[in-house]
């Protein structure tokens, strides 16, 4: 790719990025995590496939396939039995693991397995791992790593778009110009964060005239941070503010039926100690919220009416390249059987080695 270049070629096809069909391996969100109590099932569709998740009388969630393997009843008419789940028709029951550990009328129960899949919570929602092996951790704020945070769920949204492209907007620094009016030119460098994450921050520092700038320059040595963070393709942190004060948006979407979008609005920051931290933290994710309208309002038609093509790119369009590329490296896996998609390097790839961080359902 010449940077020198006014143009860019674009004449190579995706595979994965912006195809209805296809997703990226990795976590996604399911329900916000107080939407599921202690003994509670509940039926949930995600990215094609239909799935139960409960939650045990030890708090672990346990996420299966919908249908029971007897007779086909969907599971989530069936009731919690402390950590086990049992199906509402002829009183199977699977544990934690989704084995068949009871049928009432049979001395022993034949050896059989449900289809369970990786659950875990993070920043207030339930996420699911969409292959059998964790191979990366939840999506973090980068620099929110193994710090406690307060959580804020903002609002869902459906836009008419693929999430690829959804994502896009955070880094489509001519439309920051153009749609959002900001005043200053912004060019992003990239850095991989791990083989499925990646971060663009912006390395143009923001000029010093204006009056607003002046007057917070006193409190602050570098830059204005403007970074996003994506993960899977599909989820885009944006941390935004002078060093001093740093405020996160978590954009978590995933593929949603006819090739939509399906999003989640999460607002986040450290946690804050005692009462004086809990209501300077309500202000920050106040804050947080004004800084996500930023990025919303003015786009919502586009997104609804968009046919994204990009048949023209140009210099401008450099990070957005950077993330089709990315994208295209992914793992991907077809929508509503989550089975391998077919991939240049499924042949050659390593042999997968457990994610190694800590999973936790607490
Ligand atoms: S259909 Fe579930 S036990 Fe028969
Ligand atoms: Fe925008």
């Amino acid at each position: 790719m010449n940077l020198n270049s006014q143009t860019y070629s674009s004449n190579r096809k995706t595979k994965i990025f912006n195809n209805p069909e296809r997703f990226t391996e990795g976590w996604y969100w399911v329900i916000p995590s107080q939407n599921l109590r202690v003994g509670e099932v509940k039926p949930v569709t995600i990215l094609g496939r239909e799935l139960v998740i409960y939650r045990g009388k030890d708090k672990r969630l346990v996420t299966f396939d919908a249908y029971c393997p007897h007779m086909g009843a969907h599971l989530a008419e069936g009731k919690v039995e402390g950590n086990a789940l049992r199906c509402f028709f002829h009183h199977w029951k699977f544990d934690a693991e989704g084995m068949c550990v009871d049928i009432p009328c049979l001395d022993t129960p034949p050896s059989l397995k449900l289809q369970t899949w990786p659950t875990a919570e993070k920043y207030g929602m339930i996420w699911v791992w969409t292959g059998e092996i964790p191979q990366q951790p939840l999506p973090f704020v980068p620099e929110l790593e193994d710090k406690e945070c307060d959580v804020a769920i903002h609002s869902h949204f459906v836009m008419n778009c693929h999430p690829n492209v959804v994502m896009i907007n955070a880094i489509d620094a001519q439309h920051l110009n153009a749609v959002h009016k900001l005043p200053i030119e912004i060019i992003f460098e990239r850095q991989e964060l791990n083989e499925n994450a990646v971060i663009f921050s912006n390395i143009i520092p923001i000029k010093d005239n204006s009056f607003f700038i002046k007057l917070i320059r006193i409190f602050y040595k570098n830059a204005i941070t403007y970074s996003v963070c994506y993960w899977y393709g599909s989820i885009g942190i944006v941390t935004l503010g002078p060093d001093f004060f740093h405020v996160h948006t978590m954009f978590a979407v995933r593929l949603h039926e006819g090739g939509k979008a399906e999003g989640q609005i999460l607002l986040i920051t450290k946690k804050r100690k005692g009462f004086f931290g809990w209501l300077c933290n309500r202000i920050v994710l106040w804050l947080t919220k004004i800084a996500g309208k930023f990025f919303l309002m003015g786009d919502i038609q586009v997104v609804q009416t968009i046919q994204f093509d990009l048949k023209t790119p140009i210099k401008a369009d450099h990070s957005i390249m950077q993330f089709i590329n990315h994208v295209e490296k992914q793992q991907s896996l077809m929508w509503g059987t989550w089975q391998e998609g077919r991939s240049r390097d499924v042949e050659n790839k390593p042999k997968r080695e457990r994610w190694q961080d800590k999973m936790s359902n607490d």
